[in-house]
């Protein structure tokens, strides 16, 4: 069979690990693919650093833009990050030119995701994005195909791993902040500026997409209310445990339905309070988990490592064995709900 040709965009830690794992795994990818998926060109931003894989059999790309209009690629993988700048470029020139679009970036699907999923409507082109939502766990798909007949009630979870790291080691260190925010970048964890991790932005951005899927809704990630873990010191988590509780990062999407009014989505990213008995309360280190709730399925938890290099790249793999399957699903729902988000000024829901 015909393989899937792809363009590496980015070749920090997931992109290695993109090329990594397509060495050790092309038979079985091939297999479960259908048909051998190959990447025949790369580009990044430095030629000469070492990243620990061979990039030799590949074409390298001086001009990352110039990857969209190639005809030896089927796919573009975007792994350059940031919300737009040549990320955003790079994404719309691919499906513009009918190539198929497989992203890590969160910020970017948070901010443009609709728009980038009308262009691959227009183009017919596939966009797939499981990797920008707690890295190697199936989130994306749990809600979109296994979930899939049910309403969803609710949605929360840890959704940044950095900041979860940070919290559980001072927990159970008694240590500071600075040096913890020193071990999940050391790690390879945090983003380029930690301060999305910190302040609450990356764990919003993934529980917008999570929601704009779980609900139906239009992606609104403007309308997340968000406090970072900034302000939680030792003597916090100290005060928490004494009263039987953990700390941690929780975002919150939820429909509120009150009596007479048109539902609203609430959409929250803050530290909280959890019961140590609460499932919530056992996810330690750089792990994300994610609880969903629906009307006849339940209560469903996935839990695994939400970022770093293998678990990142197996989401994007995923993603490209069902393009070279075929899979032409939309990325989001087709008409979106039009629900109401609650104003992110609205003091009652800070
Ligand atoms: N900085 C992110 C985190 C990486 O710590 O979870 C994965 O999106």
């Amino acid at each position: 069979a015909e393989p899937l040709r792809i363009a590496l965009a980015g070749l920090g830690t997931v992109g290695a690990g993109v090329v990594r794992l397509l060495e050790a795994n092309s038979a079985l990818v091939a297999r479960r693919a259908g048909r051998p998926i190959e990447i025949t060109a790369v580009s990044a931003r430095e030629r000469g650093k070492d990243r620990g894989v061979d990039l030799t059999p590949y074409a390298w790309v001086d001009d990352m833009q110039a990857m969209a209009g190639r005809t030896d690629v089927d796919v573009v993988v975007e792994l350059v990050g940031g919300s737009d700048g040549p990320a955003l470029t790079l994404a719309r020139a691919a499906l513009d030119a009918g190539k198929g679009l497989v992203t890590a970036n969160k910020a970017m699907i948070a901010h443009h995701g609709l728009a980038l999923a009308e262009l691959a409507a227009l183009h017919g082109a596939p966009l797939r994005f499981e990797a920008a939502v707690a890295g190697g766990i199936p989130v994306v798909k749990g809600l979109r195909e296994g979930a899939s007949a049910n309403t969803i009630e609710r949605i929360y979870g840890i959704l940044n791993g950095t900041c979860n790291y940070i919290l559980s080691e001072m927990e159970r260190t008694g240590g500071d902040f600075a040096d913890m925010l020193r071990g999940a970048q050391d790690q390879g964890f945090a983003e380029a500026d930690p301060a999305f991790d910190i302040e609450g932005v990356d764990a919003a951005h993934k529980l917008a997409i999570l929601a704009a899927i779980g609900f139906g809704a239009r992606i609104d990630f403007a309308a997340v209310a968000t406090t970072g873990i900034g302000e939680v010191s030792a003597a916090d988590i100290a005060q928490a445990d004494a009263l039987g509780f953990v700390i941690r990062l929780v975002g919150v999407a939820s429909l509120s339905t009150r009596e007479g009014e048109t539902p609203h989505l609430l959409q929250r990213v803050r530290p909280c309070l959890v019961p140590r008995g609460h499932p919530l309360a056992h996810v330690t280190g750089a792990t994300n988990a994610v609880v969903a709730e629906g009307d006849f399925v339940g209560r469903l938890l996935f839990q695994g490592a939400g970022a770093g290099d293998g678990p990142t790249a197996s989401a994007v793999v995923a993603d490209l064995i069902d393009i070279a399957r075929g899979d032409r699903t939309a990325p989001f729902s087709v008409p979106v709900a039009e629900l109401e988000a609650f104003p992110k000024a609205d003091p009652g829901h800070r």
